[in-house]
């Protein structure tokens, strides 16, 4: 797993966004992974500056959100499906039709999860999954005992993740209890993996993520497993590491061409 630690949330959103328009670069129909949350927030406002800017184009590009609640209307504000029109669609001037939200209204929710991979599928995979981490160690909506191959499917939420997620709602009891959300077998699929996380609320997490044991007490740390997995996060994310002065050492020595920043994407 490469780890690139930076000054800022700021600097790691710019680099992040820079490692996902890159791998926007010379594909026609680029697929990119969607995650909600703060985390990301940095990414996507830099991506659609390069879109506004005209450096880059993602009106062919197909998009899939990780995760939604079960049982919210679409027009919910805090649904994922708003979120993600809101900060992504929308900003980054993509094809509405070609942006993806599990259906957590579906009819029949216990096939819900097999169609939306059946999409993803068909859109040819996703090139690049972005991805932030829960204060638990969880990635999408995959719960600590989630199984490292699990696909798209129900999963019942943890009161912690109720309580980290109730800022958005006016009160815990509006918090929905359960989702639809990528599997961690379904994230691994992912060709390349990026992954935000800042401040020290995450620092635990974020250690346990890479350099504890690959478990699924730890979701994050299935990432371990994904041949081409970055993650880039601020000082006080990554306050908790034990070898940070290694990551360094070798971001410091990255060759100009591997060192990818808001400079050299394109
Ligand atoms: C939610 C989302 C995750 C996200 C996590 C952390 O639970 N389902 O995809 O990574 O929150 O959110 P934040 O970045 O706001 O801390």
């Amino acid at each position: 797993m490469e780890v690139i630690i930076c000054d800022t949330a700021e600097t790691a959103g710019e680099i992040a966004a820079a490692r996902v328009a890159r791998e926007c670069v010379g594909k026609a129909e680029p697929v990119l992974g969607f995650a909600t949350g703060s985390s990301p927030l940095a990414i996507y406002a830099q991506l659609a500056e390069w879109v506004a800017e005209g450096k880059l184009d993602l009106s062919q590009a197909h998009g899939f959100a990780l995760d939604e609640y079960v049982g919210m209307p679409k027009e919910h504000p805090e649904s994922y499906w708003a979120v993600i029109d809101r900060t992504v669609t929308k900003p980054l001037r993509m094809n509405p039709d070609r942006v993806h939200v599990p259906d957590g209204r579906a009819e029949d929710l216990a096939n819900a999860g097999a169609e939306y991979e059946r999409k993803i599928k068909a859109a040819g995979g996703v090139d690049v999954q972005i991805l932030g981490i829960g204060s638990n160690g969880h990635i999408g909506f995959n719960e600590p005992t989630s199984s490292l191959s699990s696909r798209t499917r129900i999963k019942t939420l943890t009161e912690r993740t109720r309580l980290d997620n109730q800022r958005f709602f006016d009160s815990l009891d509006e918090v929905p209890t359960h989702c639809l959300t990528q599997g961690l077998g379904t994230i691994l699929d992912a060709e390349v993996a990026i992954l935000v996380a800042s401040g020290d609320h995450k620092a635990r997490a974020v250690a346990d993520m890479i350099e504890g044991p690959v478990c699924a007490v730890c979701p994050g740390s299935v990432l371990q497993l994904h041949e081409h997995a970055t993650v880039i996060v601020d000082e006080a994310a990554a306050s908790e590491l034990r070898f940070s002065e290694y990551y360094r050492h070798v971001y410091d020595r990255l060759p100009d061409w591997q060192r990818i920043g808001p400079a050299n994407w394109d």
